[in-house]
C-alpha cells in the first residue's frame, strides 16, 4: 500500500505530480511520500498493539535525518547498525531510551558511544562483545541492558541468499543451543543486565511461518533461562516484514500480527520489532529520464540517468523492482504494478543505467509503452536499500532526496556536486 497514484495519465506522489519534482530538482531524485511511511509505521504498532510494542525503525533501510525525525516524532524507536546510525537518530531527535543497537563489530568507540547516550538495548552478538561491552560500560559508570541475538535457525527459503541470517552457519549472532552457556557465563554481570533475547532471521521474509517457528524455539529457550533463575524481560523479533514489490503480493502486518501475537500475549516479554523495508520500502521511488535508447543483439536498451550506483539491488540481488513511465501514452489505464505487466502495444526492453559494468541494469525484460529520450521514469519501491546502498562508483554524484507531504514538497538532501566527490581529498600534508 502507498501513495503513488496515477491519476489523468500521469503520476502524482500524495497531491504532488512526480514531473513537477523532476523538473524542479532534476534527476535522478528518491522521491519519499510521508502519509505511506507513517501509515505503515501505524499499521505495525496497531497490529501488535495488544503487546505494546516498541517499534524501533531500522535506519539501514532508509536513513535520511529528515525522514528519521518524521518517524521519531510518530513515537518510533529506531535500530541501529552502527555509530553513524546512532548520530543520525540522535541528530533527528530520536529518543535514545528507544534504541536497539545491533551489528557483529561493533567498535570500541561505537559502544561507549551508544552508552553514553543511554540506549535501551545492546544485541550482543559474540562473547567477546558481551565481555568488551562489559569493562566500557564500567569503565564509565553505568549499567547497561543487552540482550543476546540467538540464531533460531530458522529461515525463509524465498529469502535472497545474500540476506538470509537466521540459519546456523552465519556471522551473526550465536547458535540458539550455546544460549544458556552465555547466559550462566554473563547473566549476572556486574555492568550489563543481559535480560532480553534477540533474533533476526532475514529480510525479507514472505510469510509469518518463519516467525511461528523462530518464536517458538526463543520461547523453550526463555522458559529454560527462567527456570535456571536467569530474569528474561525482553524478546526482540527484529526486521524482515516483507514489502510490495509486486502490487499487493506480501502480507500486512496485521497477517503477521494474527500469528506472533497469540504465541507471546501473556508471556511476560517487553516485545522490540525492528521493521524496515515495510515501511520504508513502498514509501519511495526513484525517478530518472531517459537518456538514450539502443539496439544491442536482439535486446533494446533503455539507459537511463540512474544507474547501479542509484540502486544496487537489481544488480547486487536480481530484485525485481517495478518500472513504468510517469507520463502514461494518451488513454492508457494506469498499470499494475508486477514485473510480467504488458500494456497494449509495449515493447521488451532491459532498462539500464551509465555505470560500466554489465550488471548495470535496473530491470530487464520488461514491456513498456514506447520510450524516447527525455521520458521520465519511476523506480517503484525503491524506499528501502535503495538510496542507502547508493554510491559514487565512476565519479557519480549521489542523487537528491525529496519529501513530500499532501501537496508540500522539500529536498531533503540536494544531489551532490564534484565538489562533494573530491572534497574528502583536500588534505593537508606536513611533509
Ligand atoms: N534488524 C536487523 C538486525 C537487521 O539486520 C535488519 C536488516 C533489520 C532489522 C531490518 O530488516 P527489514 O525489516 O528491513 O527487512 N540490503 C538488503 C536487505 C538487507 C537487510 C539487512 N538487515 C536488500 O536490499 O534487500
Amino acid at each position: 500500500m502507498d501513495y503513488f497514484e496515477y491519476t489523468n495519465g500521469a503520476l502524482r506522489c500524495e497531491h504532488v505530480p512526480v514531473s513537477e519534482i523532476a523538473a524542479h530538482v532534476g534527476t535522478p531524485t528518491y522521491v519519499y511520500s510521508a502519509a505511506t511511511l507513517l501509515h505503515h509505521h501505524k499499521a505495525i504498532a496497531e497490529a501488535f498493539d495488544e503487546l505494546s510494542p516498541t517499534v524501533c525503525f531500522s535506519v539501514k533501510s532508509l536513513g535520511n535525518v529528515h525522514i528519521l525525525r518524521l518517524l521519531a516524532e510518530a513515537g518510533s524507536g529506531f535500530d541501529v547498525v552502527s555509530g553513524g546510525e546512532l548520530a543520525r537518530v540522535l541528530a533527528a531527535g530520536g529518543e535514545a531510551a528507544k534504541v536497539a543497537f545491533a551489528g557483529v563489530g561493533k567498535t570500541d568507540r561505537e559502544i561507549a558511544e551508544a552508552v553514553d547516550a543511554g540506549i535501551m538495548v545492546f544485541n550482543v552478538e559474540s562473547e567477546q562483545e558481551f565481555e568488551t561491552l562489559s569493562r566500557i560500560a564500567g569503565e564509565r559508570g553505568r549499567k547497561v541492558r543487552a540482550a543476546l541475538r540467538i540464531n533460531p535457525d530458522v529461515y525463509d527459503l524465498a529469502t535472497h541468499r545474500y540476506t538470509t541470517t537466521g540459519k546456523k552457519a552465519t556471522k551473526f549472532g550465536v547458535d540458539i543451543d550455546r544460549a544458556e552457556d552465555f547466559f550462566d557465563a554473563h547473566g549476572r554481570d556486574e555492568h550489563v543486565r543481559l535480560d532480553g533475547v534477540d533474533m533476526h532471521i532475514g529480510s525479507p521474509i514472505y510469510s509469518a511461518e518463519p516467525y511461528v517457528q523462530a518464536i517458538g524455539r526463543s520461547l523453550e529457550l526463555v522458559d529454560r533461562l527462567r527456570s535456571k533463575g536467569h530474569e528474561i524481560s525482553l524478546l526482540d523479533l527484529g526486521g524482515g516484514f516483507a514489502a510490495d514489490y509486486e502490487q499487493g503480493a506480501s502480507p500486512l502486518a496485521a497477517d503477521y500480527a494474527e500469528r506472533i501475537v497469540p504465541l507471546l500475549k501473556g508471556r511476560d516479554l517487553e516485545l522490540v520489532v525492528e521493521p524496515g523495508r515495510q515501511i520504508a520500502c513502498n514509501a519511495g521511488i526513484l525517478l530518472t529520464r531517459v537518456q538514450y535508447v539502443k539496439q544491442g543483439g536482439d535486446r533494446r536498451f533503455v539507459i537511463c540517468d540512474a544507474a547501479m550506483n542509484d540502486l544496487l539491488r537489481p544488480a547486487l540481488y536480481d530484485a525485481e523492482h517495478f518500472a513504468y513511465p510517469v507520463l502514461l501514452p494518451a488513454g492508457e489505464p494506469p498499470p499494475h504494478r508486477s514485473a510480467g505487466y504488458e500494456p497494449e502495444g509495449g515493447v521488451k526492453v532491459d532498462l539500464v543505467g551509465g555505470v560500466c559494468e554489465t550488471s548495470d541494469f535496473l530491470a530487464r525484460d520488461r514491456s513498456l509503452p514506447p520510450l524516447d529520450r527525455g521520458d521520465l521514469m519511476a523506480i517503484f519501491s525503491a524506499g528501502a536499500y535503495g538510496f542507502v546502498m547508493s554510491s559514487q562508483y565512476n565519479a557519480r554524484p549521489r542523487a537528491a532526496e525529496v519529501l513530500v507531504r499532501g501537496d508540500w514538497w522539500r529536498i531533503i538532501r540536494r544531489r551532490e556536486t564534484y565538489q562533494d566527490l573530491m572534497g574528502p581529498e583536500i588534505v593537508e600534508w606536513t611533509d
